[in-house]
């Protein structure tokens, strides 16, 4: 099989880009490990920010997130017992961002390849990326084998894209003299929860507390996603229900008011945290794009929404070689990108390090971290820089 671009993973990014490259009429074959209701169902991100959720509209992908989206002007910022809104629009010109699960994104992209783009395979496995070199000129094509169907299979291409995850292959086309990587670990992870019960705040609320970080979220007005500061190593057998609710309400416990609803606990999963990049994002003919390149700890919410800027731009960047013949784009991709994802890398690092108890921290520590929060909700300077990175800067 040959094709313009062999796209490794149907992720967020691996199907945004084949979508964005077909609607400009360059040719794609997506390759995905995984079954499609796997990748359907697999519980992740849910904050969109405006450049995504802009982006997924103009691609012809927001129809059902336009109907079924929840818009949310602002978060709550819950510490000492009190709650403290930061207001989006009000501090960043009008942006905002939408509650839509990357599960409901993946199934509408998947939906309409299926209806009208190129071919996309579910358990076809890449197993090694060959012929990459680092001279993007040259007449040398990358090729991509898989397995399909039990079967050893070649896919030829003029670019390859790696959209495959922190765990794909194709990070490793980029030879270890050229690459290099950054990372951060954290002592701590998050154990997430999906519960059949209607949010009980409008908006997320990010809670820092003695006992550690807690997080309110939503899929819907009548689902709940809520999250826990928890040790490295927590086997979520070890937290009955009923220790996850006693244990988020008292992290999320105000002063007056309030009360945490309880309902049926249909999921429960512990995520690792880190942080993670790898430079440049390119090789030659192939690419790297979304969590192949990069990971952020999940408290700013970046992880989805940075998988979506690198292919649009390395959409647009496709686009221009194929059309114009300049690969001015194309060679300035990774540059591009990682300006970007450095920024959001500090942002998530900040959420991450102010709102979570390291099980090392002193009280000095916590101190700094409440005057950090109590500066970010009294000056309209310091929540204007908080507001912009979460709803996201313009992707360019
Ligand atoms: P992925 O979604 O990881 O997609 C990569 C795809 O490549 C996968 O479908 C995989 O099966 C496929 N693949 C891998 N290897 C191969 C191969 N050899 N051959 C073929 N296919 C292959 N972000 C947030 O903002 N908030 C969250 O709450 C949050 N929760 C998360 C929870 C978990 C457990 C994880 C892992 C991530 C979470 N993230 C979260 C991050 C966010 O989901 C990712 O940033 C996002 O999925 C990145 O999209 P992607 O397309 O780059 O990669
Ligand atoms: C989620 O809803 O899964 C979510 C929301 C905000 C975050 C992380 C995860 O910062």
């Amino acid at each position: 099989m040959r094709t313009t671009v062999g796209i490794i993973g149907a992720g967020p990014a691996g199907l945004l880009l084949a979508r964005l490259l077909h609607n400009a009429g360059i040719d794609s074959v997506v390759l995905e490990s995984r079954d499609r209701a796997y990748v359907e169902h697999r519980q992740r991100a849910g904050i969109l920010e405006q450049g995504t959720v802009d982006v997924l509209r103009a691609a012809g992908a927001g129809g059902r997130m336009d109907r079924e989206g929840l818009r949310h002007d602002g978060i709550e910022l819950r510490f000492d017992r009190k709650r403290h809104r930061v207001d989006f629009p009000a501090l960043t010109g009008g942006r905002s961002v939408t509650v839509y699960a990357q599960t409901e994104v993946c199934k509408d992209l998947i939906a309409l390849q299926l209806k009208d783009g190129g071919p996309l395979l579910f358990e076809a496995r890449v197993d090694a990326v060959e012929s990459a070199t680092a001279d993007a000129g040259s007449g040398d094509r990358p090729v991509i084998r898989y397995t399909h169907e039990g079967r050893d299979k070649t896919l030829r291409c003029d670019y390859v894209v790696g959209c495959d995850g922190f765990h794909g292959v194709t990070r490793t086309v980029i030879p270890d003299n050229v690459r290099k990587t950054y990372e951060r670990r954290y002592p701590y992870a998050w154990l997430g929860v999906l519960a059949d019960v209607a949010p009980s705040s409008d908006e997320l609320v990010y809670a820092h507390s003695e006992r550690g970080f807690a997080l309110l979220s939503m899929r819907s007005p009548s689902v709940s996603r809520l999250y826990l500061q928890v040790p490295n190593g927590t086997d979520p057998a070890g937290w009955s229900d009923e220790r996850i609710w006693d244990e988020l309400d008292a992290r999320l416990a105000l002063d007056g008011d309030w009360a945490l609803a309880r309902g049926p606990i249909v999921s429960k999963g512990v995520l690792p945290m880190r942080s993670f990049v790898t430079e440049p994002m390119c090789y030659g003919r192939v690419f790297l794009a979304g969590d192949a390149a990069h990971i952020v700890p999940p408290t700013g919410a970046k992880g989805l929404n940075l998988a979506v800027s690198d292919v649009t731009v390395l959409a647009r960047a496709l686009v221009r070689r194929q059309r114009t013949g300049s690969a001015d784009l194309l060679d300035a991709y990774s540059d591009t990108c990682l300006r970007r994802v450095w920024r959001a890398e500090h942002f998530s690092y900040f959420m991450t390090t102010t709102l979570h108890t390291d099980p090392d921290q002193s009280p000095f520590d916590t101190r700094l971290q409440i005057s950090q929060l109590d500066r970010i909700t009294s000056s309209p300077h310091a929540a204007a820089e908080l507001a912009e990175n979460y709803a996201g800067l313009t992707i360019g």
